[in-house]
């Protein structure tokens, strides 16, 4: 198991899913976190688990990671619980999916806000302290911003959004010791995707056997929260603008 011991991380979307994992492996390995959320109740509760669970030092901040205000919140609060920052994972994220002609102009708007304005308002805040400690940010994109997914349009404009996000970054940041990274999930078993994909006429199972030929399933949570780790960790030293795909040969083909 990786050590974080000493290291501060901060972990949005940690309510849920992968946001969920990704925490309780930091804490598992020694970090302290700040776990953030936009619903409160969730957050509360995921915030109890992972404590009892880990022993560990995690705190919840609510969270709009769409609200630049609320970001800057989130920033503050984190640094003024932990001292410092060394680890940003932008793992909150919302999905819908339809037909585009019809698709409502808010959705598209709220799934940009959410997905691509979020991780940049919260990376532009957290620069300073990540500076500060040659610290990294870990993005979560999705394999929808590497290939085209009929009816989602605005998802996958996101999460292209997000891997373009982290190049930049990179690039940016990379003489002043950040390091920054992103991972392009396939399908993971979370309850963003426990309605089903609804993307067309294909049962579960036959999706499923396409787009993850080499298990025929999806991923468990903690699988993106290992990459994530991994990205995060002294083992990643020369790893910065990389986009570390897990989809189970979805996009291998
Ligand atoms: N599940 C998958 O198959 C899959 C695949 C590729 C990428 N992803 C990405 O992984 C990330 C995590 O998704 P998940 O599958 O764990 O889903 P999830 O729904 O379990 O978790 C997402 C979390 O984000 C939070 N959130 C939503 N809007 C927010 C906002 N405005 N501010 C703060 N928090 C907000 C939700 O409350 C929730 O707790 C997302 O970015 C998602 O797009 C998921």
């Amino acid at each position: 198991m990786m050590d974080f011991s000493g290291k501060s991380v901060l972990v949005t979307g940690g309510a849920s899913g992968i946001g969920y994992a990704t925490a309780q492996l930091f804490l598992r390995s020694g970090a302290d976190v700040v776990i953030a959320d936009i619903n409160q109740a969730g957050l509360a509760s995921a915030a109890e688990k992972l404590a009892t669970e880990t022993g560990g030092k995690v705190l919840a901040v609510p969270c709009d990671s769409a609200d630049p205000d609320s970001c800057t919140h989130l920033i503050d609060e984190s640094v003024k619980a932990l001292g410092k920052l060394d680890v940003v994972c932008n793992i909150a994220g919302v999905l819908a999916n339809g037909p585009t002609e019809t698709f409502a102009d808010e959705t598209w708007l709220k799934v940009l806000s959410v997905n691509l304005n979020g991780p940049f308002y919260i990376s532009k805040r957290a620069i300073p302290h990540l500076l500060e400690t040659k610290g990294c940010i870990v993005n979560v994109a999705s394999v929808a911003g590497l290939v085209g997914v009929p009816y989602g349009a605005a998802y996958s404009a996101s999460k292209a959004g997000v891997i373009g996000l982290t190049k930049a970054l990179a690039t940016e940041y990379s003489k002043r010791g950040i390091r920054v990274n992103a991972i392009c999930p396939g399908h993971v078993i979370t309850p963003m995707t426990a309605g089903g994909a609804n993307f067309g006429p294909e049962t579960d199972m036959e999706l499923m056997t396409r787009l993850f030929p080499l298990t025929g399933k999806g991923s468990d949570p903690s699988e993106m929260a290992a990459a994530i780790a991994f990205l995060a960790s002294d083992a990643a030293v020369n790893a910065t603008g990389t986009i570390l795909t897990i989809d189970g040969g979805q996009t291998a083909i």
